[in-house]
């Protein structure tokens, strides 16, 4: 796609290849200087000639003097030299001309990029662990995750999304242990998943114990659950069927929380799948020199590369975390022959991706380079950490029923009654909640405050999907628009196209910097600079019909971009509120 930085650099390269043309810029380049300016008035790009100096000999202000006059394109309004820099205004004919033209004709692509076509790229994200609660603390890698992946098929890759349950592991021994104690059949029936997390709840608690009141630590149930573990890992019949029945209830109930989301999968492999997949990987370990003996584990030694060791085998010869994600990543690049791998969690497992990256480098795996860690800070709710295994814990469905409750009450303030009420409420509230937490960068620690997701008149979901359905209702009480008349009559016009026209450059960084949250800010800046629009610009009642069907296009426009920009943040579109 012609983005406007581009278009004015080409510009900009033909007037300073006039300058002299040797000088060593390509227009790439040039439009990776062009700035915006803070302040509107002072140009819409603003290109800082300081840094030709060198190339052309000669000072800043002489080169923005001399550029002035040689600066031309259909797109560029007019030039100015301000103290060394070059600011450019949008042409306001070339913004109904060009950019308005291709937005309502590519509408659903218009954003798209191609550079991803022919690459493929796996994306390993939300990943719960079975039968411990899906948490708030999950959110961050499953929006951010299916955000990537909407970006990264938006930009032309082929994407393949897993979720690596957390289906194996010790702490199936201790939930096996608790259910013969304490469980039933008929009871986990009944309460599904959260009869689970409470046998899990109570049988940590009661290994703890607790010293302030007196209880003593159970080491009798912790030897019991490592003993029902080794029984699943060496494929007892009668435990593995509770464990197939327990990772079956979990993924129905996950399942009711990626449908709120409008999230799926591609693939629910999880952790339990590479068991027989990781001696291999041992082997080779051992044929490369890698595994030392430390204390009875098996570790491979990284202190040349300022990290601990990578854990591979306990004392017992239990596998870990780290050998099952090599074994998992080899199979991924054997199976699926991805060209990017990205993994989504919390920052506090950088190390733990730090360190298997570098064991498949030393490993000899040439395509290390190709494994991507994408870290998040952390959530807290009203201050709070959200521990997972005490119980004290924010369950994501709670968290969503709680806004869609209080959506559909502060609707029912408003007056606000439609015939699919529990819909919008749904994807009011549940939108509320992802805006929210994409709207930071995403290595920001957040302290969750549902009053301020619920704003609808602060930078919230709300507001923003109420601005996309007013948009739709605009065009539904004119009947459409025409597609084709578009004329630029004031600033609101002009200042609410040139920020639409941003997307594909919005896209293209939020890929490079894997950072959902510019798209929830452009979002923002685009419901701004329509809502200023809405408000100064009569609409139905416009001066003459070609203003009308102008402003018409205007909103079919900015409706365009809003929704394909909420697709890639996990939005849903709102057409009517
Ligand atoms: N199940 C893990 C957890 O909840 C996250 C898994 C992330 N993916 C991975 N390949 N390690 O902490």
């Amino acid at each position: 796609m012609q983005t406007i930085k581009k278009r004015v650099a080409e510009a900009i390269l033909a007037g300073v290849n006039r300058l002299n043309a040797e000088h060593g810029f390509g227009a790439e380049e040039i439009a990776e200087l062009l700035e915006y300016p803070p302040d509107p008035a002072m140009g819409d790009l603003a290109f800082p000639c300081f840094r030709l100096s060198r190339a052309l000999r000669r000072s800043p202000v002489q080169i923005a003097e001399a550029l002035v006059g040689l600066v031309r394109d259909e797109a560029i309004g007019s030039v100015t030299a301000v103290g060394g820099y070059l600011n450019i205004m949008i042409a306001g004919a070339y913004l109904a001309s060009d950019v308005v033209p291709e937005i309502l004709e590519k509408g659903d692509r218009y954003g798209a990029q191609s550079f991803g076509e022919g690459k493929k790229v796996v994306l390993d994200y939300s990943s719960p662990n079975v039968a411990k609660p899906f948490h708030i603390g999950h959110l961050g890698t499953t929006v951010i995750g299916h955000s990537l992946r909407k970006l990264h098929e938006f930009a032309g890759y082929d994407c393949f999304g897993i979720n690596y349950l957390g289906d194996w592991g010790t702490q199936f021994g201790k939930l096996i242990t608790a259910y013969r104690l304490w469980g039933s059949r008929e009871m986990v029936e009944e309460g599904g998943i959260d009869k689970l997390v409470e046998l899990y709840v109570r049988i940590n608690n009661a290994i703890k114990g607790d010293a302030e009141k007196g209880i003593p630590a159970r080491d009798d149930l912790a030897d019991a659950s490592r003993a029902e573990f080794h029984k699943l890992e060496t494929g007892d019949e009668e435990n593995l069927a509770l464990w197939r029945w327990f990772v079956e209830i979990s993924l129905k109930e996950y399942e009711k929380t990626y449908k709120q989301l409008g999230i799926t999968f591609d693939s629910y492999l999880g952790e339990s799948f590479y068991t027989d997949k990781m001696p291999a990987q041992i082997q080779k370990l051992r044929e490369k020199n890698l595994l030392k003996i430390d204390d009875g584990a098996s570790i491979v030694d990284l202190s040349d590369y300022n990290m601990p060791p990578c854990l591979i085998l306990k004392r017992d010869g239990s596998t870990l975390y780290p050998t099952r994600d090599i074994a998992a990543a080899v199979y991924r690049k054997e199976t699926y022959h991805f060209d990017k791998a990205i993994y989504v969690t919390s920052a506090q497992q950088c190390l733990h991706f730090a360190q298997w990256f570098k064991v498949v480098e030393l490993m000899g795996y040439p395509w290390y380079g190709e494994l991507v860690h994408v870290p998040y800070g952390t959530v807290s709710l009203n201050g709070e950490k959200l521990a997972t295994r005490t119980g004290n814990v924010v369950l994501l469905r709670d968290l969503f029923a709680l806004a869609i409750e209080k959506v559909k009450g502060i609707r029912r303030e408003k007056g606000q009654i439609a015939e699919n009420d529990d819909e919008i409420a749904e994807a009011v509230g549940v939108g509320a909640i992802v805006f929210y937490y994409l709207s930071n960068n995403r290595m920001k620690d957040i302290n969750f405050v549902m009053d301020e997701a619920l704003n609808f008149d602060g930078n919230t979901g709300p507001y923003v999907q109420y601005t996309y359905a007013r948009a739709c209702s605009v065009l539904s009480k004119a009947g459409g628009n025409d597609g084709k008349t578009v004329r630029i009559t004031c600033e609101e016009e002009a200042a609410l196209v040139k920020t639409l026209c941003r997307f594909g450059e919005k896209v293209c960084a939020a890929i490079a910097d894997y950072e959902p949250s510019m798209i929830t800010r452009f979002i923002l800046d685009v419901a701004a600079a329509f809502n200023r629009f809405y408000h100064n610009c009569p609409i139905h009642t416009a001066e003459d019909a070609d203003v009308r069907a102008s402003r018409l296009n205007l909103t079919a426009a900015a409706k365009t971009v809003l929704g394909n920009a909420f697709d890639l943040i996990c939005l849903r579109r709102t057409e009517k509120v």
